[in-house]
């Protein structure tokens, strides 16, 4: 059961009370009800596993469906700043973002409690051989222009500035509608409170998603979040990780890939079959991907803002700035640890970057 609040759902409580510590109660689930609600943390009821522990599908007392993230690292803080934490980035709520419902703790237990959203996350749709004809031009379209929204929320719109760290495809769910919605913001809030400066030595995100100033030098601002964007959605419209990928008879990086073939007036070759290509979507899609390649600029400076990215996204008649050429990364497979930072001219330098 759900301390001192049986009767009343998590989001009415969300919804009608001012969150304080006083109110954490609201918030706090007992950890036996969410071991109930997921079959005792069943492997049936895993969802998946993270850079932070397993997910887990639930189902409450009166049938709310949840997802529950269970911690699996030590976030080196206070029972009491963990319960802060959460309240406040509980407190963040948009359309395009997942809603976190609640958390739990109990001993060593730490315990975050989403909405269970129904279609599971981007990744298991663009890059399954069968599902990702699900997603025609129209709905990519939409989602990208959803995650671009919530993104700006986080960034401008709510009043914690939220830069996200670890922006990709499997952190974007999708709603029965095929609404995008972005999962996971503040856990780097939650896990390293003290980092309110752009610099820091534990890196959070995703090689291949990660802006080279934060992958080489720990630096994260709302750009870093930019280019992770603009990664995203060089994968959605061509359907491939962004990873090296076959170009012809060569091996190619898709960042590489993707500029050349724009530069070339050859995207074609790109896009993902899927969609299709009839002059109107071609025209758009040409578009979409000149506005991702000016996110993953390697100059963080030469990126958009989110705010830009949407009215680029919302209006066609805006002329776009013509982009530079993309940094990008390749994991170096023999020593997984060390990653090659690849700038335009050739590759100036090795990072060592601890593996999550
Ligand atoms: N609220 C949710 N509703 C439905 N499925 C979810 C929910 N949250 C997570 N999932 C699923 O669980 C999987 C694991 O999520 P998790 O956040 O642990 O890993 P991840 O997103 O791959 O990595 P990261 O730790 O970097 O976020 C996701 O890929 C997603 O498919
Ligand atoms: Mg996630």
């Amino acid at each position: 059961m759900r301390k001192k609040t049986q009767q009343k759902s998590p989001t009415e409580n969300i919804e009608t009370k001012t969150m304080d510590i006083g109110t954490s109660e609201c918030l706090q689930y007992n950890f036996s009800t969410l071991k109930a609600a997921t079959n005792e943390f069943s492997e049936d009821n895993k969802l998946g596993k993270g850079g932070f522990g397993a997910v887990y599908k639930g189902k409450l007392g009166d049938g709310q469906e949840i997802a529950v993230k269970r911690l699996a690292r030590d976030s080196g803080q206070g029972d009491i700043e963990f319960k802060n934490e959460v309240l406040l980035v509980a407190k963040l709520q948009h359309r395009n973002l997942v809603r976190l419902l609640g958390f739990s703790i109990e001993g060593s237990e730490r315990l975050l409690i989403y909405e269970f959203l129904p279609n599971a996350s981007l990744d298991q749709f663009i890059f399954d051989p069968t599902k990702h004809t699900i997603l025609d031009w129209e709905k990519r379209y939409k989602i990208i222009k959803g995650i671009a929204k919530g993104l700006l929320y986080l960034h401008e719109d709510s009043r914690l500035r939220i830069i996200h760290r670890d922006l990709k495809t499997s952190n974007i769910l999708l709603d029965v509608e095929m609404n995008p919605k972005i999962a996971d913001f503040g856990m780097a809030r939650l896990f390293n409170p003290e980092e309110t400066q752009g610099d820091t030595n534990r890196i959070v995100g995703t090689y291949g998603y990660m802006a080279p100033e934060y992958a080489m030098h720990g630096q994260f601002s709302v750009k870093s979040d930019v280019f992770s964007f603009g990664v995203l959605v060089l994968e959605m419209v061509t359907g491939q990780k962004n990873q090296y990928i076959r170009n012809g008879e060569s091996m190619e990086h898709l960042l590489s890939y993707a500029w050349k073939s724009w530069q070339n007036g050859t995207v074609s070759n790109i896009i993902d079959l899927t969609l299709t290509t009839g002059s109107d979507s071609l025209c758009d899609i040409t578009r979409i991907i000149h506005i991702a390649l000016l996110c993953v600029q390697e100059n963080s400076g030469d990126r958009p803002t989110m705010a830009e990215v949407v009215h680029m996204l919302n209006s066609f008649s805006l002329t776009l700035a013509i982009p530079s050429e993309p940094a990008f990364f390749i994991r170096n497979t023999i020593h997984p640890q060390v990653s090659l930072l690849i700038f335009s001219e050739n590759i100036v330098s090795i990072s060592e970057i601890a593996p999550r």
